[in-house]
């Protein structure tokens, strides 16, 4: 198992060092187009192997895509990162080019490969990958969902003042600081519904919370998150990668489901093997779905910017 993270800052070094711990992968390639900082990472994060255990040989390499020749999964975290006070949708101007270029560039030595999006905005970023290359959908995934539930849980956990292993729950919908969808509907506590528990005001402050994580932490680092989102990367890459069909909601080309056409949007997928297996059509009630129209209009907006 060889997976390419292109981008070795502070996502792709999360991201490499979440997938050498979890011991399931023998390479990962670290690429970035700045000039040995991906070997330095590389180097820096094989002199922790022997100290956690892991036998993950993770290279670094300068803008040479040959080395990445064969990988069965890539993941594009390259491009810039939200300053407090911006949106993941202003970032588009400069990580269209990036995404693209390094899109085509992985798929030349990977024709195979299936590509993790990573980059912001995600959604529009896995809708560019889409139409810029020739990959079927099924090996196109953009990740924001499996982070913003984990988030989710994060928050109902401290709501609910028991342990995030007890607590399940999923975000669908856009990776926005709007167009999240956190079904609270459906969030459980060991299998009991969480509204037994917290009062629609809370569950709201709850939903709130989830919708600005990301904001929340760009504010106190003065730059985006990394270890959350690198373990989030992680899990899709060991759920594929181990073929363990997993459920989580990822953003995905929808061609019908859920109502809607030609958008990537997170909603629940199966993964395994072969990528995206099953994309999982749950049933909305009539505000959730109206949640997602909507959410959905916000990054047809986004993605009418894309000069495709
Ligand atoms: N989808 C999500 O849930 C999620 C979560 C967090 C961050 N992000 C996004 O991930 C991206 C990376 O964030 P970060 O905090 O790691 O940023 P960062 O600045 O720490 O790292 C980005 C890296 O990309 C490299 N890079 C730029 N252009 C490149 C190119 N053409 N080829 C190869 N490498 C290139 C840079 O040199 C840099 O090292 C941002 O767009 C951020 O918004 C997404």
């Amino acid at each position: 198992m060889k997976v390419t993270v292109v981008g070795a800052g502070a996502v792709g070094a999360s991201c490499a060092e979440y997938i050498a711990i979890k011991n399931f992968a023998s390479e990962v390639v670290l690429l970035d187009i700045k000039e040995g900082y991906a070997e330095g990472k590389a180097m820096d994060l094989m002199q922790t192997a022997s100290l956690n255990g892991f036998d993950t040989k993770i290279t670094g390499i300068t803008n040479d895509y040959s080395k990445t020749v064969n990988s069965d999964i890539c993941v594009i975290t390259s491009g810039i990162p939200r300053k407090p006070g911006m949106t993941r949708e202003e970032l588009i101007g400069i990580n269209a080019g990036i995404v693209k270029t390094v899109s085509s560039s992985l798929i030349k030595h990977s024709p195979n490969t299936i590509i993790i999006v990573v980059s912001n905005p995600m959604d529009t970023m896995a809708y560019l990958v889409h139409k810029t290359t020739s990959l079927p959908k099924s090996k196109i995934i953009g990740m924001g969902g499996a982070l913003d539930s984990a988030r989710f849980k994060y928050r109902l956990a401290e709501a609910l003042g028991g342990p995030i292993s007890d607590v399940d729950g999923m975000v669908l919908g856009g990776h926005s600081d709007t167009g999240m969808i956190p079904l609270t509907r459906m969030a459980t506590r060991n299998g009991v519904p969480v509204s037994e528990f917290l009062s629609a005001d809370r569950l709201n402050t709850v939903k709130e919370d989830t919708k600005v994580g990301g904001a929340t932490l760009t504010k106190l680092l003065g730059t985006s998150a990394w270890y959350a989102p690198g373990a989030a990367v992680s899990s899709l890459v060991q759920a594929i990668a181990c073929d363990q069909k997993k459920m989580f909601p990822c953003s995905v080309m929808l061609d019908g489901e859920y109502g809607l056409n030609d958008i990537c949007l997170g909603v629940p997928v199966i993964l395994g093997k072969n990528g995206i297996e099953k994309i999982v059509n749950i049933e909305l009630n009539k505000a959730e779905m109206d949640n997602m129209k909507t959410s959905a209009e916000a990054v047809k907006a986004v993605n009418d910017l894309l000069e495709l």
